[in-house]
């Protein structure tokens, strides 16, 4: 009685397991098809490096690994998304110039305004990302995701930080909620603003932070969680446009500390540059040694931009000189680094320094 039950029914069950298989296929397929197209460029660092052993985590060589490799160690990429790498540049971050910048930064804008790219990761070393991120933040002409990723240990170390890195980076990238958020930064399970984040540590996974002004999210289990959006303005609400653009005007740094002497800042000047950034000690003090050379300069045309060495806080207008007198702009929170990339851009749009105040208020 029973084998006539089983033989009954195997028709049955083939036919269910037949239709289950077929349901199973479209739906997969559909899946697949859903799932967000993520551009990755690699651009070298320390995600892309090879040490001796794999106990070697510094002292390695960066830049080594192609973005096919990248790619390849992380099978886990095509469960979120649908990844297509290409090889911008295979340098370590500290030797990335204006020039790479504008290269970039073109090739985003060229990738985001394709309808089949939904997102873009960008590999890069992390002594610079920070740079790299603002300067996308300002540039790019797309809501679309742009997320920024490294690690801290090379690819052949001991506990790689740089797959799960990747992995959530692409995660983020093809993620919705991270539409219209202004280019991240994606690092040890967090989700930074490209405006505010630093790099805090010479060595540690944990090295991304941005101090006091907070977190964008998480990432866990491959979803964003956001939590906050930035203030300042980004991406397609900024009036920058490098489409046609070759260079940017050359903007230097001079270091604040006791002691300090114009010999710098007088070199600078003397091989042109156009804008300065004085990281000044506290509140953006100004040396009595160095003040004067600080005035003459900025008679001569060169724009002088007081920021802060210190790391956090408001720079504050009129504060420790006065820059309404001396004709100086004040930077606002962003550190000597991010000003020196603003105060570039600013100089491709206008000569007046109320102008440019008012843009390192607005971004
Ligand atoms: C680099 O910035 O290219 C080297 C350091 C790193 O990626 O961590």
């Amino acid at each position: 009685m029973s084998k006539l039950r089983i033989a009954n029914l195997s028709p049955h069950l083939s036919h269910f397991f037949l239709a289950l298989a077929a349901l199973l296929f479209v739906l997969t397929g559909a899946h697949a098809q859903t799932r967000p197209n993520v551009m990755i460029l690699a651009t070298g660092g320390t995600i892309a490096g090879t040490g001796a052993t794999s106990t070697t985590t510094v002292g390695y060589t960066a830049a080594k690994i192609g973005v096919d490799q990248l790619i390849a160690a992380v099978p886990e990429l095509a469960k979120v998304a649908n990844v297509k790498g290409e090889q911008v540049f295979q340098i370590a971050s500290e030797s990335m110039t204006n020039e790479h910048w504008l290269t970039l930064g073109k090739r985003v804008n060229a990738l985001l305004a394709q309808s089949d790219v939904d997102g873009i990761v960008i590999t890069h070393g992390t002594d610079t990302t920070e740079e790299t991120a603002y300067f996308l933040n300002l540039v790019v002409k797309s809501r679309k995701p742009v997320v920024l990723v490294g690690a801290m240990r090379p690819s052949t170390a001991l506990s790689a930080d740089g797959p799960i890195n990747l992995y959530n980076a692409v995660a983020i990238a093809g993620s919705r909620d991270a539409v219209g958020k202004g280019v991240l930064v994606a690092f040890n399970d967090q989700i930074h603003f490209a405006r505010d984040v630093s790099k805090t540590n010479t060595s540690t996974p944990d090295a991304f932070k941005t101090p006091e002004l907070g977190l964008a999210g998480y990432i866990q289990g491959g979803k964003p969680f956001f939590y906050r959006t930035t203030a300042r303005k980004h991406t397609v609400d900024t009036e920058f446009d490098i489409a046609n653009l070759n260079a940017l005007p050359q903007v230097d740094i001079v270091y604040g500390y006791a002691n300090m002497s114009p010999v710098a800042l007088d070199a600078f000047i003397a091989a042109g540059a156009k804008g300065i950034i004085h990281a000044g000690v506290g509140n953006g003090s100004l040396a009595a040694r160095v003040k004067p050379a600080l005035i003459a300069a900025r008679k001569k045309g060169t724009f002088i931009v007081r920021a802060s060495r210190v790391g956090q806080g408001i720079l504050a207008r009129n504060g420790e000189a006065n820059d309404d007198e001396l004709d100086f702009v004040a930077a606002d929170t962003l550190n000597p680094q991010k000003a020196r990339i603003l105060l570039m851009l600013a100089l491709t749009k206008t000569n007046n320094t109320a102008e440019i105040q008012r843009m390192f208020y607005t971004y």
